[in-house]
């Protein structure tokens, strides 16, 4: 009698106990047979994306790296997360400051107080790391984009005060500038922080690393994003179905091994399952970067009745679109509240997304369409929004594509309604499940 495999695994094929076996190995093989190495510590290869606004949380990061992962907060929109945490009032002292231009579409003058950017920031990240337990990592996602009207200035002060506040590692994301390594190289972090790019293109790379190598500052770690991810994307809104992950994953993998780099890749955006993640990883990838399932999860930012809307997404729900003020598509429920939205630029106290002089699309669309309004008329906006209220109020609801798979990772309850996972479980299901099952959390009651 030839050995039983267990149940559910695999049908056998024929009588070649060989091939039967190596089937079994492959495909109840799973995450935590893998370990990510980054800057000479091991990791449990799973990383939590950043998910700006406050999606991914202080306590999601530190759910990850509590397992022994790795979690990401973010620091976008950072003055109004930290009013929202510590009761701060980084956004209203602003608003009060600028209040004359309030109604003046030039916002040139509309400008961060440094000292501050940094005091919040520290703040934020001295918050999430001394609850550090585990023996994983904090990074931070920094998106490069979030211009605030002065763009170098301002990155350079996130990226330092994060370093001062104890960041395990910086992810650089949104629009990567060529200058921000040259910017922070004086700290006294630079060599020891993990520092890592988020690209979707050999071609991306190749530009950043030029500049990595001048530095002798080479990343400790390369997450390569596909077209199914969620948030800002690195492809057109009509081509974004042209491209996949897997290939642009074996291409940098090539670039690397023609260049004789040795640095991580991690792949990010579709990885559902934990067996997706095996795939990758038994292809040459150090880690996986994952963030849709982790939405729907108890620690996540999003309010609990949006976390409702995301599982029932269908797929026709979800579309890539060119809302976005940085000039990036991205994805997105049809049903976000921000795709209506008519109100008036708060740049006064938000200015995120002000560009350097103070320009911002969504401005330019507004008082245009003011103008352009008959009297008894609505506002109507034709293709903008206004990026940094929405995030702020949780009114856009960026996901991945593989949002309409949600219902699948979790149970119905009796009212009708969906039960939100532990990150915990959403965690180790990617780590320990296999044969692409998703294990349930246990069922609540209400
Ligand atoms: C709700 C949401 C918000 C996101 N926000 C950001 C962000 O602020 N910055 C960023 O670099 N990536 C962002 N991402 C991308 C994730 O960090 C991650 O790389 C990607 O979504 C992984 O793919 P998956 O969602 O299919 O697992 C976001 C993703 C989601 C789902």
């Amino acid at each position: 009698m030839p050995p039983q495999l267990c149940s559910g695994y695999l049908p056998l094929i024929g009588n070649d106990w060989s091939v039967n076996a190596l089937i079994l190995i492959k495909t109840t093989m799973n995450v935590d047979n893998f370990r990510l190495q980054i800057g000479g510590k091991e990791y449990v290869p799973i990383i939590i994306g950043g998910m700006g606004v406050n999606i991914s949380t202080t306590e999601l990061a530190l759910a990850a790296e509590k397992l022994g992962g790795i979690g990401h907060i973010s620091d976008a929109l950072i003055g109004y997360v930290c009013d929202r945490i510590f009761k701060t009032s980084f956004v209203s002292r602003k608003r009060k400051k600028y209040a004359a231009y309030s109604t003046n579409p030039d916002k040139s003058a509309v400008l961060f107080d440094l000292e501050e950017l940094a005091e919040a920031q520290k703040k934020y990240i001295e918050h999430t790391v001394s609850q550090k337990t585990g023996n994983g990592a904090i990074f931070l996602n920094c998106m490069e984009k979030l211009t605030m009207n002065s763009g170098i200035e301002t990155l350079k002060v996130r990226l330092c005060a994060a370093m001062d506040g104890g960041i395990d590692g910086l992810t650089l994301a949104a629009g990567l500038n060529l200058r921000t390594l040259d910017l922070i190289q004086a700290h006294p972090r630079f060599r020891d922080v993990k520092i890592g790019i988020i690209i979707s293109s050999v071609r991306a790379l190749s530009i950043f690393l030029k500049r990595a190598i001048r530095l002798d500052r080479l990343p400790d770690y390369i997450v390569v994003e596909g077209p199914l991810a969620g948030g800002h994307l690195g492809f057109g809104p009509g081509d974004w179905q042209t491209f996949d992950l897997k290939t642009i994953f074996n291409e940098v993998l090539a670039f690397l091994k023609k260049e004789e780099l040795n640095i991580p890749v991690i792949p990010a955006g579709g990885i559902f399952t934990g067996t997706d993640a095996v795939e990758y990883l038994q292809l040459g990838a150090a880690g996986v970067q994952v963030a849709t399932r982790f939405t729907i999860s108890k620690e996540a930012g999003l309010p609990s009745e949006v976390k409702q809307h995301y599982i029932n997404a269908s797929q026709e729900d979800i579309v890539v679109n060119m809302a976005s003020t940085t000039g990036y598509p991205m994805r997105m429920l049809t049903s976000s509240p921000t795709l209506r939205y008519t109100i008036k630029p708060n740049c006064e106290g938000l200015g995120y997304l002000l560009e350097n002089g103070g320009k911002c699309t969504y401005i330019d669309e507004y008082y245009q369409a003011l103008a352009a309004r008959k009297p008894g008329e609505p506002l109507f906006i034709k293709e903008k929004t206004c990026l940094c209220t929405g995030m702020a109020n949780y009114d856009c609801w960026t996901c991945g594509q593989t949002t309409y798979r949600l219902k699948e990772t979790t149970n119905r309850l009796e009212n009708g309604k969906w039960q939100l996972p532990a990150a915990k479980d959403i965690f180790l299901d990617y780590q320990f499940s296999s044969d692409h099952s998703i294990r349930l959390p246990e069922p609540e009651t209400i």
